[in-house]
């Protein structure tokens, strides 16, 4: 039997997409499912030590919010998350997991001596139906910048259907981040473009001269095909602190007890960013996310853990930063605010997938400001 359809996030055969469009389950299994059945993929998150010593320390140092407690694991992978709240003193954990990686989770469980406990079940968490409501909900749930995947709608969905009034979400809270950015990365970028450019100058002259057609008129779908990719689309970066030039700001909140999928289809946030650095080159901004473990309200956390994908030299994540380029880089100095205004929806193609509009006005500590500059960006 299914259940509720709270959000629109739990019609088991289609989902909802940014714009309304109904997502295709097979073609969402072909575009996203499918690398979470591979080990290797796994392993990438398994490896990555910032994320895994968050959801470590955050189960075995509460452990009185899984002793003796029900727990649901949605999106279990590999099945560590379950495993660990087993091993914490869970009374049982139900493992959720959409692809054939459900099998593996199910002899690590076994070859860990927890099979009385954990039960895996391979299935889509928006289809799956539990025996019984649950005390605690955990899942890693977040991507890219914190919401490219929008797996968090499964995670309100399953929180909708099973978690107990009084129950508690791992991770509790979730943040974003942005902030102003120096890096070589655009100027890199541009002259990779400039060489795409120079090369097809050179294919439309031999096309023209060996074959008889000239092939200009598509010169410029061409550099907007290669804009997009070199600097619209949104880059996978490991930012060292220093390159940071202004304070970060919070630009996104949510409360993952009470959030709902309306929250976060669409982020939309105005905001400034002071720039603290003199006589540097600003040329990307960066976001990035945090997550906390606090427990809830009624049942608090003892030791609050916080993972965190910010900038690090030495905690890097997995997740890294995204960066959006900003053409032509901007000239500032300490005092000057970069005024932002950031709009984030979802792809109409793939509700997975993210487009972001952005506009950007610098103002000087004089009063004089520069013309804004509007960009769209694709975090894909
Ligand atoms: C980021 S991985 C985390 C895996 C594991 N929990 C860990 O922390 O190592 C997310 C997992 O959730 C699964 N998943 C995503 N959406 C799901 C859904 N709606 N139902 C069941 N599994 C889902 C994916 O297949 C993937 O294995």
């Amino acid at each position: 039997m299914m259940g509720s359809t709270a959000n629109g996030s739990c019609d088991p055969s289609a989902s909802r997409a940014g714009a309304g469009a109904v997502v295709d389950k097979d073609v969402d299994f072909a575009n996203y499912f499918c690398t979470y059945a591979y080990l290797y993929h796994q392993k990438e998150m398994l490896a990555d030590r910032v994320r895994m010593d968050a959801y470590f320390n955050a189960v075995f140092q509460n452990k009185h919010h899984f002793q003796g407690k029900v727990v649901l694991d949605v999106g279990t992978g590999s099945g560590i998350l379950a495993i660990w709240c087993a091993q914490a003193g869970a009374r049982k954990v139900y493992a959720v997991e959409a692809t054939k990686m459900a099998d593996h989770a199910r002899l690590l469980v076994k070859g860990n001596n927890v099979e009385d406990i954990v039960e895996v079940i391979e299935g889509s968490m928006e289809e799956v139906t539990l025996p019984e409501k649950v005390d605690v909900i955990i899942s890693e749930w977040m991507g890219y910048f914190l919401l490219r995947e929008s797996m968090f709608d499964s995670v309100i969905c399953a929180r909708d259907r099973w978690l107990k009034p009084d129950g508690a979400m791992y991770p509790s809270h979730a943040r974003m981040w942005m902030a102003p950015i120096r890096s070589g990365l655009g100027d890199q970028k541009m002259n990779d473009l400039e060489s795409a450019m120079s090369d097809w100058y050179g294919f439309v002259e031999e096309t023209e001269n060996y074959y008889g057609v000239n092939m200009n008129i598509l010169t410029k779908p061409f550099r907007e095909e290669h804009e997009k990719y070199y600097l619209k689309t949104s880059l996978w970066s490991n930012l060292h602190p220093d390159q940071v030039v202004g304070a970060p700001i919070v630009m996104k909140e949510i409360d993952c007890l009470t959030a709902t999928v309306d929250e976060i289809r669409i982020v939309n946030s105005t905001f400034s960013l002071p720039i603290n650095i003199d006589r540097t080159r600003l040329s990307a901004l960066a976001g990035w996310f945090d997550v906390h473990f606090r427990g809830s309200k009624q049942n608090p956390a003892t030791c609050e853990i916080e993972l965190t994908t910010a900038p690090s030299v030495e905690n890097s994540t997995h997740w890294g930063q995204q960066l959006f380029l900003l053409h032509p880089a901007l000239r500032v100095n300490e005092g000057d605010e970069l005024l932002i205004s950031f709009l984030m929806c979802r792809s109409k193609e793939n509700h997975r997938l993210m487009n972001v509009d952005l506009t950007y006005e610098l103002q000087q500590p004089s009063g004089k400001q520069l013309p804004a500059v509007n960009s769209k960006f694709y975090i894909e």
